[in-house]
């Protein structure tokens, strides 16, 4: 049986965009669901061309009910993917897929992680501090923001004058390239 793959996001769903295109046609595993905090998300669009059902949830839904693991274990879902998911996950969700949440962040942890760490504040903070490279993380998801255990991270160089736009588009390439590849050959190696 195919691995069954949950995506959470809040914003443009650009990675959960290109999740969705590796697995469209894959033997290995599909994506079966997208979640989002935010109605306006245009992951929400995304899922819609790609004819994969989307759930939107409240935060009193998210932290104060059980809903979402209800949801996820109905579709059985085996690996949860949060691309672009800026909200903490509650430690119920941790405790009912052990193991089985991942996230991507823009930079190479354990530098610039932490509360308020995502998207452009993260490419801000790393040009503000004269980096010479910078580059992606993706780890497991553990009760603090960006502490996880790491599973892959890759590179690229700042060059002298490059702008917040400059780093962000390095960032992203590496991010596309690399992040359904990296699920695929987690899902390989997960015990069903
Ligand atoms: C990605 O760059 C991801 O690394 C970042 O949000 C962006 C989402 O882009 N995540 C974080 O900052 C998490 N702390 P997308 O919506 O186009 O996929």
């Amino acid at each position: 049986m195919k691995k069954r793959i949950a995506i959470f996001a809040s914003g443009s769903g650009s990675n959960a965009q290109k999740i969705m295109e590796h697995f469209k046609r894959n033997d290995e595993a599909e994506v079966v669901l997208v979640l989002t905090n935010n109605p306006q998300a245009y992951v929400l669009q995304r899922a819609d061309n790609f004819e994969i059902p989307a759930h939107i949830f409240t935060r009193h839904e998210f932290y104060e009910t059980d809903e979402v693991i209800r949801i996820l274990k109905t579709l059985q879902v085996d690996l949860i993917v949060l691309a672009g998911f800026l909200w903490l996950v509650p430690l119920t969700l941790l405790k009912s897929f052990p193991n089985k949440i991942i996230n991507l962040h823009p930079a190479l942890l354990p530098k610039y992680g932490g509360k308020g760490m995502y998207g452009d504040h993260v490419h801000q903070a790393i040009l503000a501090n004269k980096e010479e490279e910078s580059g992606i993380t993706i780890h497991f998801v553990n009760e603090q923001f960006d502490e996880g255990e790491i599973i892959h991270q890759s590179k690229f160089k700042i060059e002298p004058g490059d702008t917040l736009e400059m780093v962000k588009f390095k960032g992203q390439q590496l991010e596309h390239q690399h992040f359904p590849k990296v699920i695929e050959s987690l899902l390989k190696k997960m015990k069903s």
